[in-house]
């Protein structure tokens, strides 16, 4: 017995001579301290990680039999759903897994905009954070185009016009991304190789930095205190508890939760009434046939209200480019002398209130036709989501904050 134990830690000290697994498994999560108050909030995060992970692993197993060709395309996914053993459980694990990737990611975002964690220091982990959101609409769009459905291809054909809208160089433009006149095949592989290496690829490495960011200025919480300014005389915080065992497993008991949620939206309503998967993208793609709505997925939906809420495409382009863009931004907008909601005056929690009820409306707005009075209601809503952000500098500076605590209480 303990001629084993001394071959197996010989086998750990020969691995870590070489490779300093220990050290990095001490340094970040052992030695690691988090503020000891964080909530569920928090959780959005890890989530996060889990449905990446899953991507790749049943996009992995998807394309194996998925064949990206105009032809063949529709028919290789209902193949999969079909006849592939277990491959309706691999199609409805993806599908349903991009719809919870942007569940998740919009809470992570509604929560660090609550606790203010884009503040100084945390102004890089929140910009890796935005960029990531947009390489994540990337592949996604890329991701969708694929089934080569109706919506898939009336879809990718909105989207290209859009680059068509460009002065000067549009129509160049649109030919020159869509390798055709006309959306084809050609654009299909394309896609098919945006979305299952390059956009990935980006997507894991950008992940890596958030996470690296995050390590370098330590978690920020619900209190929006500064823990490393109290430490003890070891440098220890005394408001942080090291994140293995106290958070690793708070974390691991929570994705088991989000699992049992994940695998009955899987196994009783993977389309979620059409909102995951749009009845129109069981039929295959027609370019003769013009569907009578085109609308993205729910996902898509705020921003495309904001498109057509605009009358000119292209600056209905440009609007909805800023709407993800002035993300990046808050950072700097934000003049408040606290961090988090729970200390910031009324002003900042009407217009976050404001923010999400314009954001929520706008998505279900997307999928209205853009006439009459679902129109006028797109633009004033267009119109509060940027006043959000753009009034950001003169209402976190007015208003009257309450003075946070100096320590983490209770
Ligand atoms: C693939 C996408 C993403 C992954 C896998 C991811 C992962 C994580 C993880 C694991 C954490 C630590 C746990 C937590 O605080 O919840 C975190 C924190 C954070 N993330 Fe993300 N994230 C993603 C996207 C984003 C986006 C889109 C934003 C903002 C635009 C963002 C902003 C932040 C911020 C500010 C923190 C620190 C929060 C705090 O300390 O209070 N992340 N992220």
């Amino acid at each position: 017995m303990s001629q084993r134990r001394a071959e197996t830690s010989g086998i750990s000290d020969w691995i870590n001579q070489r490779l300093p697994v220990n050290q990095f498994f001490i340094r970040h999560l052992v030695n690691y301290f988090a503020p000891k108050n964080l909530n569920f909030w928090y959780f959005f995060g890890v989530f996060s990680l889990v449905v990446l992970a899953n991507q790749v692993l049943t996009g992995i197993a998807l394309a194996m039999v998925y064949t990206p060709t105009g032809a063949e395309a529709f028919a290789s996914v209902e193949h999969i759903m079909r006849h592939v053993p277990y491959g309706w459980l691999l199609r409805y694990m993806h599908s349903t897994g991009a719809s919870a990737f942007f569940i998740v990611i919009y809470l992570h975002i509604y929560r660090a905009l609550m606790y203010g964690s884009y503040r100084m220091p945390r102004e890089l982990l929140w910009l890796t954070g935005c960029v990531l959101f947009m390489v994540l609409m990337a592949e996604s769009f890329t991701g969708y185009v694929l089934p080569w459905g109706q919506m898939s291809f009336w879809g990718a054909k909105v989207i290209a016009e859009l680059f068509g809208t460009i002065p000067g160089i549009g129509t160049t433009l649109v030919h020159w991304i869509q390798g055709d006149y006309v959306i084809s095949e050609v654009l299909l592989k394309r896609f098919f190789a945006f979305h299952v290496i390059a956009v990935p690829l980006i997507l894991i490495a950008m992940v890596m930095l958030h996470i690296v960011a995050l390590h370098s200025v330590g978690s920020n919480n619900p209190e929006g205190i500064e823990i490393k300014d109290q430490c003890d005389r070891r440098g220890r915080p005394l408001d942080g508890i090291q994140f293995h065992p106290y958070y690793t497993v708070k974390d691991i008991m929570a994705v088991l939760g989000f699992l049992i949620v994940f695998a009955w939206v899987l196994f009783y309503v993977p389309e979620f009434w059409g909102l995951f998967l749009e009845p129109a993208n069981f039929q295959p793609a027609n370019p003769l046939v013009t569907p009578a709505h085109i609308q993205p997925v729910w996902y898509f939906s705020s921003f495309f209200a904001m498109l057509r809420a605009v009358p000119d495409k292209s600056y209905g382009a440009l609007v909805m480019l800023s709407a993800v863009v002035i993300l990046c931004f808050v950072p700097w907008l934000d003049r408040s002398p606290v961090r988090s909601i729970r200390y910031k005056g009324i002003g900042s929690k009407i217009a976050l209130s404001c923010l999400v009820l314009s954001f929520s409306i706008l998505g279900f707005l997307g999928t209205q036709p853009a006439v009459g009075g679902y129109l006028i209601m797109a633009r004033i809503m267009t119109g509060v989501y940027f006043a959000c952000f753009l009034a950001m500098p003169i209402y976190t500076r007015i208003e009257s904050c309450r003075t946070p605590p100096k320590r983490i209480q209770g």
